[in-house]
């Protein structure tokens, strides 16, 4: 990383630093021109951003402002390596490519222009040509390591592979598993518990491909990839969730569906032994379950808590198999929290996962947390677990949408 920075001279760096707070300042203003003008010249890229992200404004801030944030970093892009990760994770299981920097690169760059009018000279442009290219740099090199390193893996692959549904399970009244298996009938390349795939929806109807990211919800190591999803109904002026809609109304047993290789950096860490709490909301289990499946086989010994939040026993996927998990296993024990129960329904708490109640049930701080669902959810629980005294880092967790911040 630092023999890439040695390329920018002193002046191209602070030429580039000095201006970063002029333009996240115009943080929105910069990022508006820059899709709008980028999927103007490149409408294929319609193909690879989430148009609903778009639409709602989401991801909007985050590609741009990344690369603002990062140019503070210029002259030491080491340290927000674990940020480029991250992102290089999404980056390859969407299959972005190094052609794909360039064109993102120029219209920043228009963007920029846009926005600082006349104080752009030729050498703030300059300099922000060769910082955009650094950064990419980075961005395409680490993107290298991970692309190879799926399509060596066993089983591994590179861009979409076809899949077809072997099975079509009803989990809820809104939470529907697929079970996938290669078409070629090869092998599958094995994951983390936590990572995810990417699935390429191509709906007839619709003018471009649509691109959406599920957490895998089964053990690693069999011969099959499983997926749960959740119907999005259309609420108010919302429109009903264009993938998993079509997953749930069109995908059937014998369908095919192109898949991305497993990625992602959310996973069980399974060289720690201490106790493992697992607390999900709504269809943000779907990585637990993983993890759950996969601590009982890999750390039998292990102690688990697994939390999880719904509204009511109908809108409760997998309850069953959690029961016969905690049944079989003294190690573990789990915990239904409702906020809307039904008549009938079997739970351990009314309400939310909160403060008071979960001090009661989790033995120690000293233990490594996961957690997942819906972004208020999320916020709560980070609090929730901060207060808590839990070391910032054993808590861990996944946004199932664009990168935000849950810890303020
Ligand atoms: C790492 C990761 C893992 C994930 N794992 C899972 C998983 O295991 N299971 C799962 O079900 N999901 C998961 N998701 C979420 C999933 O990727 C999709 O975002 C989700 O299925 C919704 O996609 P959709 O196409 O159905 O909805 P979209 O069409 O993308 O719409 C999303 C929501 O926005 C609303 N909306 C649409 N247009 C507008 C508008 N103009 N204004 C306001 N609101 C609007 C819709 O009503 C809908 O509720 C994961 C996401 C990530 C990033
Ligand atoms: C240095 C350049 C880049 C930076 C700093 C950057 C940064 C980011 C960030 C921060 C995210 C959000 C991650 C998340 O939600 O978890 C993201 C997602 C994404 N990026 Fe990049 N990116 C860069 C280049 C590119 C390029 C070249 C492309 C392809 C043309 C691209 C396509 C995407 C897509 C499709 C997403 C998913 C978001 C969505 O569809 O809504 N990015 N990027």
């Amino acid at each position: 990383m630092a023999t890439e920075t040695l390329t920018l001279d002193q002046k191209t760096i602070d030429t580039v630093k000095a201006t970063v707070p002029a333009l996240q300042e115009h943080g929105t203003k910069i990022t508006k021109h820059f899709y709008k003008t980028m999927f103007k010249n490149h409408p294929e890229l319609k193909n690879i951003f989430n148009q609903t992200n778009q639409r709602k404004g989401d991801q909007q801030k985050a590609l741009a402002n990344t690369v603002l944030a990062a140019a503070m970093y210029i002259d030491n892009l080491g340290a927000i390596l674990p940020v480029v990760k991250q992102i290089g994770e999404k980056h390859r299981s969407l299959n972005i490519k190094p052609e794909h920097y360039p064109i993102v690169g120029e219209n920043l760059l228009i963007a920029i222009k846009e926005v600082l009018g006349d104080a752009a000279t030729d050498d703030i442009m300059t300099a922000w040509e060769k910082a955009y290219g650094v950064i990419a740099d980075v961005f395409i090199s680490i993107e290298k390591e991970m692309y190879e390193e799926v399509a060596n893996k066993k089983g591994g692959w590179v861009d979409y592979r076809d899949f077809k549904v072997v099975e079509k399970v009803k989990e809820s009244d809104v939470i529907t598993s697929f079970y996938l298996q290669p078409v070629d009938g090869g092998e599958i390349a094995t994951f983390l518990p936590g990572q995810y795939i990417t699935v390429k929806a191509e709906i007839e109807d619709q003018p471009y491909n649509h691109l959406r990211q599920y957490s895998l919800s089964c053990a690693p190591g069999q011969n099959y990839y499983r997926i749960s999803v959740k119907r999005e109904d259309a609420i108010g002026d919302n429109p009903a969730g264009i993938v998993s809609n079509f997953l749930h109304k069109r995908l059937e047993k014998g369908s095919v569906l192109p898949i991305s290789a497993p990625g992602g950096d959310f996973v069980l860490d399974l060289k720690d032994t201490r106790p493992l709490v697992l607390i999900s909301g709504g269809v943000g289990l779907t990585p637990m379950m993983s993890m759950l499946e996969t601590v009982i086989k890999e750390q039998p010994e292990r102690e688990v808590y697994y939390i999880h939040a719904a509204r009511n026993g109908k809108l409760h996927a997998m309850k069953a198999r959690v029961d016969e998990i905690t049944r079989n296993h003294s190690q573990v024990k789990s915990y239904t929290v409702y906020d809307n129960p039904v008549e009938g329904d079997q739970f351990d708490k009314e309400g939310y996962i909160d403060y008071e109640w979960l001090r009661t049930i989790l033995p120690t701080n000293d233990a490594a947390f996961y957690f997942c669902g819906p972004k208020g959810f999320m916020r709560a629980m980070y609090q929730n677990l901060t207060k808590f005294g839990a070391n910032e880092s054993d808590i861990h967790f996944e946004i199932f949408g664009p990168a935000d911040d849950i810890t303020n």
